[in-house]
């Protein structure tokens, strides 16, 4: 008897055994298929994530073709906006003093005479005073125009398919004219730009890649006393060399491990997309050249963009 129960011990001892390890493998795995779950989730958010981008990124393509399209249009007429307007104005001071003597000779020979009366009675003496300066004005306008509709049209370039020599001094330049309105007040630009070699790149790209990053010096400037955004330019062996720096609010560990995520933002709903710099990022890539960051809280950000100039 008392062997017999030693044997039903034993048996169950094993018994028990077994059932523990297969327990335990039958829980590794089910951990195992939990993570890869998760990880499989990620991914999708991931992929998710870039398919987006990649449409935002091909939106933002065809708002430049756009961009380059319109400015073209414009420019036709203001061709010939620009041309009359410039010679009005070197004629309106000539016209202008004539029609003031016509007037002063009217009233010595005829004060009464209904022309005179009908000159006073338009205000066409305050008029003729004020046109030269308006006409100036008017050229100073135009001239500005121009020289937006030029910077469009330089932004603009996106051929994708075809990569151009470009001076990238030249596409800072047209960067900063567009920002123009956002800087102005309290921001002063400092420009430090040496002369460079021509770049082989998609022109429109990389004035995307410069808009992007000087929008966020902008708006990380915004509560800075004395703001300054400085732009800078060199040559190095083998690469052209941008750097764009802000005195303003800087970022901490947790921003700066992130920058580069798609969607990645800091920004309230409506201000920020989140895309700025990953599509940045992604077009330096595909230029071959890297974009990198330093920045301290309160103290600033620099952006260095590195792109190589032998192709
Ligand atoms: N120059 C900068 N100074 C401070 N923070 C910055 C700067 N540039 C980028 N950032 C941070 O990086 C985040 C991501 O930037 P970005 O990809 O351009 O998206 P968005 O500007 O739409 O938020 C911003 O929300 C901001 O927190
Ligand atoms: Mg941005």
């Amino acid at each position: 008897m008392s062997e017999e129960l030693e044997l039903y011990k034993q048996a169950y001892e094993r018994e028990r055994e077994a059932r523990i390890a297969a327990e335990s493998v039958v829980e590794r795995r089910s951990r195992e298929l939990f993570k890869k779950n998760q990880e499989l989730e990620k991914s999708i958010a991931e992929l998710q994530g870039h398919q987006d981008a990649i449409i935002q990124f091909e939106k933002l393509a065809s708002l430049g073709t756009l961009i380059s399209g319109v400015a073209h249009e414009i420019n036709n007429p203001l061709a010939f906006v620009t041309a009359n307007v410039e010679s009005l104005t070197t004629h309106a001071e000539q016209y202008s003093r004539a029609f003031a003597q016509l007037v002063a000779q009217l009233q010595q020979a005829d004060p009464d005479s209904e022309l005179l009366a009908r000159i006073y009675q338009q205000d066409l003496h305050y008029i003729n005073a004020e046109l030269p300066s308006m006409m100036q004005d008017t050229q100073e306008g135009v001239g500005r125009v121009v020289e937006i509709v030029q910077s469009l049209k330089s932004f603009g370039r996106m051929d994708r398919a075809s990569r151009v020599p470009a001076d990238l001094n030249e596409g800072i330049r047209s960067t900063l004219k567009l920002l123009q309105h956002e800087l102005k007040g309290s921001t002063s630009v400092d420009l430090k730009l040496s002369e460079l070699p021509m770049v082989k790149c998609n022109p429109g790209e990389i004035n995307q890649v410069f808009l992007n990053i000087m929008m966020n010096a902008v708006h990380a400037l915004k509560d800075t006393a004395k703001a300054v955004l400085t732009v800078g330019s060199k040559v190095t062996q083998q690469s052209v060399v941008i750097t764009i720096a802000d005195n303003g609010c800087g970022m901490d560990e947790s921003v700066l491990s992130r920058l580069f995520e798609p969607f990645y933002t800091t920004k309230p709903v409506g201000e920020g997309t989140g895309l700025g710099l990953s599509i940045a990022n992604k077009i330096i890539e595909e230029h071959a050249g890297s974009l990198s960051v330093e920045s301290r809280v309160g103290s600033g950000t620099c952006f260095t963009i590195s792109i190589p100039y032998i192709a």
